[in-house]
């Protein structure tokens, strides 16, 4: 059974996606065994509550330094026995510490088709702000395994989204969440719990 300690920043709704997979069998051999957000007020905190799941809050604002920050995160990943940690909205850069750690063992859900619209500038709102003003026809999601940089590490999968006339940031976001996020995390997090796909010179590949 893969313990997953899955980190959250805000609204919760890939959690409430990989929440709602495991139960309906979506996804097997794969258990929530904690949910760490360093926002208090993360809906997603509630969610965890409502699931009958662990929900801390690790927030930097409670240690004195970035550092002493980080040791609190990796101690409680520790503690918590995870075997897969899933970034799931979450906007805390995942120090190398954490990393090492985790060689491989760290998913990220990113709202675009990386590479394209990704990298530090890009994240939530920002990243649907860059595909209009770029007006590409079809953005989409990614979850990939998170390395050193951001949003470098080996894909995983990948979703194509069409961005539709009159689509604003919100709405875009929306529908890449619907059709995108919500459906290829929890299919990720299968592949690797069902030991489907593994890492060979940078790439993922099926097993
Ligand atoms: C999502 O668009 C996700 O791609 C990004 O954060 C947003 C909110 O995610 N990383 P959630 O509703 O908190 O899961």
């Amino acid at each position: 059974m893969l313990r997953l300690a899955v980190l959250v920043s805000g609204g919760g709704t890939n959690l409430q996606a990989i929440i709602d997979a495991i139960k309906d069998g979506q996804i097997t051999n794969a258990e929530i065994v904690a949910v760490i957000s360093n926002n208090p007020k993360a809906y997603a905190l509630e969610r965890a509550q409502q699931a009958g799941i662990l929900a801390l809050c690790i927030s930097p604002k409670d240690y004195q330094d970035r550092e002493a920050f980080h040791d609190a995160l990796l101690k409680a990943l520790l503690a918590a026995r995870a075997d897969l940690v899933v970034l799931a909205g979450c906007l805390v850069v995942i120090p190398e510490k954490i990393v090492d750690a985790f060689e491989n063992r760290i998913i990220n859900i990113h709202p675009s088709l990386i590479p394209s619209f990704c990298g530090k500038d890009y994240y939530g709102l920002r990243v649907h702000e860059g595909v209009l003003a770029r007006g590409v026809k079809v953005t989409g999601a990614t979850v990939h395994f998170v390395d050193k940089g951001t949003d470098t590490g080996p894909i995983i999968l990948q979703k194509a989204v069409c961005v539709q006339a009159g689509d604003t940031p919100e709405i875009l976001q929306r529908r890449v969440m619907e059709e995108a996020e919500w459906v290829i995390m929890p299919k990720a997090i299968d592949l690797i719990a069902n030991n489907k796909i593994t890492v060979v010179d940078g790439k993922v590949v099926e097993i």
